[in-house]
């Protein structure tokens, strides 16, 4: 078959990639140049681990071409995903102008029967509109169907996660569409769901929702543990060996962060509102979050004597997780905005992100000489291997703040640090 995918973000470029791999052709389409010309000569404009190889292979095999040109490209392909980004707007909701304008561009230039088919997080009803602004722009009444079929995938495992997926969800009234989205899908061992397209929206939201709350309510619980001096991570274990509620996502820290979660919870939230249902579990999932770096820097504080000021903090992690150099949303900006604010002197590093500011060294070693304390923000397997031993004869004062609780408590004494983490021992 030949696949149409625009909007070449992390989504766009690995389902892209995914549909070469089962031995379709695939073409990417971007309005941004840049990224274009980098995807053409083999480079991600973006950090993901394992996907520049695929990339690599599928265009010395032809498999992959990228393109600009969106009138060439929606008439020569049969099946078209919408991957562009929804971004949250100042409501809350997500803004939908670029799935807007894609959709008015397939109107325009489709020549032929297309199923077009919604990838990215979009709002329940989000097909409904895809459909009527197609229409609005056809000349002629060529039909078509539109397929809500969300993607799972996470940033840092994205080839991973696409390959291996729990289960395919395929939205659509139409037929035709649901016939052609099952057989792209046959060589998937998965389940797989036929739904109505707004259960489809209605399934991705609540999927990244009920993740988002499964991390709250640990970080939550983890603030009662502290003070009860309870390890949380033995909490997480005991109740995730409950096959009904299962060990994911509940690893306690400093909050998630990224450019999925929060966007999403805050749109489900915006639509329940609208609606007349309001969402007040979700608003409290929101709130908990909101407030776990504050706690943590609380905690920081109070350990370093009550005050923050001139105290040099060695942040180590800047992106909203490991594997990714994505710091949308990240919960190493906010506490390192809220230790500006105390006065603190910061310096930072991340094996991966470039900040582009004089707070950022280039090794952990520069990062945390003569430092007060150091905080770990981001889980990189790099953190979990350093020297402590080495690293601490370079600090000024031997603290450890483990915003993601990677390292144990018991180690870090026997070297002779002062460690804390988040309820972790
Ligand atoms: C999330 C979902 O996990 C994907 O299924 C979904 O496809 C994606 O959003 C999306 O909607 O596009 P992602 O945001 O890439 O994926 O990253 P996650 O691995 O879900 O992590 C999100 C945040 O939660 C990170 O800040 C992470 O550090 C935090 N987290 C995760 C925790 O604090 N504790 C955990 O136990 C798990």
């Amino acid at each position: 078959m030949k696949i149409l995918v625009i909007g070449t973000g992390y989504v766009g470029t690995t389902t892209g990639l995914l549909f070469c791999e089962m031995g379709h052709k695939v073409t990417g389409l971007d309005l941004d140049e840049k990224k274009i010309k980098s995807l053409k000569s083999g480079k991600l404009h973006f950090y993901e681990p394992g996907l520049e190889d695929l990339l690599a292979k599928h265009i010395s095999q032809n498999h992959i071409s990228f393109t600009r040109n969106a009138k060439k490209a929606i008439k020569e392909n049969d099946v078209i995903f919408i991957c562009v980004g929804t971004p949250q707007d100042k409501n809350g909701d997500a803004d939908l102008s670029y799935v807007k304008s894609v959709a008015e561009s397939i109107g325009t230039y489709m020549n032929e029967y297309k199923v077009i088919v919604t990838k990215s997080t979009v709002p329940v009803g989000t097909s409904g509109l895809v459909s009527k602004w197609i229409r609005e722009k056809q000349e002629d009444k060529i039909k078509f169907d539109v397929v809500s079929n969300p993607e799972f995938l996470r940033e840092g495992s994205a080839l991973h996660d696409a390959l291996n997926p729990d289960r395919i969800i395929i939205g659509t009234t139409g037929k035709k569409a649901m016939k052609i989205m099952k057989s792209l899908y046959e060589p998937f061992a998965c389940p797989t769901l036929e739904t109505l397209p707004e259960a489809a929206e209605m399934i991705k939201y609540a999927s990244n929702s009920f993740l988002a709350m499964k991390i709250s309510y640990i970080n939550e619980l983890a603030k009662l543990c502290d003070e009860l001096e309870i390890n949380v991570n033995d909490v997480s274990k005991g109740i995730g060996m409950d096959q009904r509620i299962g060990p994911a996502f509940l690893q306690a820290g400093m909050g998630y962060g990224g450019s999925c979660f929060p966007k999403d919870v805050s749109a489900l939230i915006y639509l329940a509102k609208k609606s007349g249902n309001p969402l007040t579990i979700l608003e409290s999932v929101v709130k908990v979050n909101e407030e776990q770096t504050s706690y943590f820097l609380k905690k920081i504080k109070h350990a370093l004597g009550g005050k923050l000021k001139n105290r040099k903090i060695a942040i180590l992690g800047l992106a909203f997780k490991a594997n990714t150099d994505d710091t949308r949303e990240s919960a190493s900006l906010y506490l390192i905005e809220k230790l500006m604010a105390e006065q603190a002197e910061v310096t930072v590093h991340d094996p991966v992100v470039k900040w582009g500011t004089t707070y950022q060294r280039e090794s952990i070693e520069e990062t945390v000489k003569g430092a007060d304390a150091v905080c770990i923000c981001t889980d990189w397997e790099d953190y979990k291997k350093i020297n402590w031993t080495n690293l601490k004869s370079l600090m000024n004062q031997p603290y450890i703040f483990d915003g993601r609780n990677i390292l144990s408590k018991t180690e870090m004494e026997k070297i002779g640090f002062h460690y804390m983490g988040v309820a972790n021992g």
